[in-house]
């Protein structure tokens, strides 16, 4: 297994370009099984996940090709050979869970391993259960697997989701593109993955309204034709890169970053006393001078602090002046990396949700390990700006969220090589 060494070594300035959100691609990639014409996404992100999906979509049958060094998919579904995910496949990836809602709604019939457990937690699919069972689905949990079905096809339906699940949005408001009637899906997540997942089947002639709120209307129709879509920018890689001068001090332009992607992750950071300011080419981060300002943190639900962004913020956190309180709402075991940010001298107290840190001057290189994706990034980045070396083990968890990391830090002045595994 490969490692990764960063010694750090200062001031970071120049661009770091900023690719398409694999979150985004995640559920857009699923997307072509609405249609038997073909779909192609632009600006697609080159990472495991996407390589696990595409996996996933051609043991259904469907045809995925990465083109242009897999910056665009071109996928097609008109001939499936299979309804079945399967769990060697489910089990690596979560996100597998969002061919649910495009087979039951082209095909009636959906038989999808539950992901079982991961690293932040049990991750259930109650709500997306409950949202297509109101859509007229059958569904039952048998030896480890949805079996889904709909006998006359599914039908428009009021649903208020108990809470604003990202993937059970996306499920259920793919499903209701091609239900008999009109859908509204109450309490529906407001990522904006979810509102580029509306505009690409939009493309594809579905008829939505009220993405990016918490109501959103579908319109069903008979079919969905073939489009072709960018992937947005993605706002996690991008409020990462953004603490990177943050922690480090300098000044980094974000190349294809938008404030209304990060709006409450750069008020954080301006609280903090980082400069976060617009600029032609996305967002430009400076922190000239003094040590950064602790703040309080609160994961939830887009608008709020993203959950994704706990772990990078925690590590800013770790060196900053005072105390700070993060407190994860939205997953119950998100805290791994800290006692590994402890083995760099930070100091984190964990109570249940909350984690409370006490800035210290400055952290410790050492040989920690990545527990899981967002962990792995945030331990990078305290090694950017401790003392001496740091090596990061286990970064196949980095390699599922973020291309060409080394290269994309080495940029901008990093001291950072990735150390290949025996
Ligand atoms: C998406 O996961 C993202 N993944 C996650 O990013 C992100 O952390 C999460 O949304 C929250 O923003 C993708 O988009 C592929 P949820 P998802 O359904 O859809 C509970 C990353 O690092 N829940 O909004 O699985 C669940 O257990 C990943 O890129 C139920 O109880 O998230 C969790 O506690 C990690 N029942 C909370 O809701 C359900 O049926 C949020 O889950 C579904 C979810």
């Amino acid at each position: 297994m490969d490692s990764i060494l960063v010694t750090g070594n200062g001031p970071l300035n120049g661009q770091i370009p900023i690719a398409g959100a694999k979150n985004a691609c995640l559920t857009l990639m699923p997307a072509t099984l609405l249609s038997e014409e073909p779909l192609t996404l632009t600006n697609a992100p080159r990472l495991s996940d996407i390589k696990t999906m595409t996996a996933l979509l051609q043991s259904l049958g469907a045809e995925v090709s990465a083109l242009q060094d897999g910056q665009v998919l071109a996928m097609s579904s008109h001939n499936l050979t299979s309804h079945t995910a399967d769990y060697e496949i489910v089990r690596k990836m979560r996100a597998s869970n969002l061919v649910l809602g495009p087979l039951l709604a082209r095909f009636g019939e959906a038989v999808v391993s539950l992901p079982g457990g991961c690293a932040i937690g049990a991750r259930p699919m109650d709500l997306h259960v409950e949202g297509l069972e109101a859509l007229g689905a059958e569904i039952e949990l048998k030896d480890g697997y949805l079996h889904a079905k709909t006998s006359g096809g599914l039908k428009g339906a009021v649903h208020e989701m108990r809470f604003a699940s990202v993937g059970a949005t996306e499920n259920i408001v793919m499903a209701a593109t091609l239900a008999k009637g009109t859908t509204v899906l109450k309490n529906a997540a407001r990522e904006p993955e979810i509102v580029d997942l509306v505009e690409c089947l939009r493309k594809m002639g579905a008829q939505i309204s009220g993405e990016g709120t918490s109501t959103i209307e579908i319109q069903g129709v008979d079919r969905l034709h073939g489009a072709t879509h960018q992937v947005v920018t993605d706002r996690i890689e991008l409020g990462t890169y953004m603490l990177a001068p943050a922690i480090c001090g300098g000044e980094v332009e974000l190349l294809g970053g938008r404030m209304s992607l990060v709006d409450s992750f750069a008020a954080k950071l301006n609280a903090a006393g980082i400069e976060v300011t617009e600029t032609a080419n996305g967002l430009k981060v400076a922190r000239k001078n003094g040590r950064v300002r602790s703040v309080d943190v609160v994961t939830e639900p887009f608008p709020g602090f993203p959950t994704d962004l706990q772990a990078q913020m925690m590590a800013l956190m770790c060196t900053a002046e005072g105390v700070s309180v993060l407190e994860e709402r939205i997953f119950e075991n998100r805290f791994m990396h800290a006692p590994e940010l402890v083995r760099m001298g930070a100091n984190i107290e964990v109570h249940g949700g909350t984690a409370t840190v006490t800035g210290v001057g400055r952290l410790k290189g050492a040989p920690v390990m990545a527990t899981d994706l967002r962990a792995s990034v945030s331990l990078i980045l305290a090694g950017l700006a401790a003392e001496g070396e740091t090596t990061v083990s286990r970064v196949y968890h980095l390699d599922r969220g973020y291309e060409h990391v080394v290269r994309k830090l080495e940029g901008v002045g990093a001291k950072i090589e990735r150390i290949k595994g025996q």
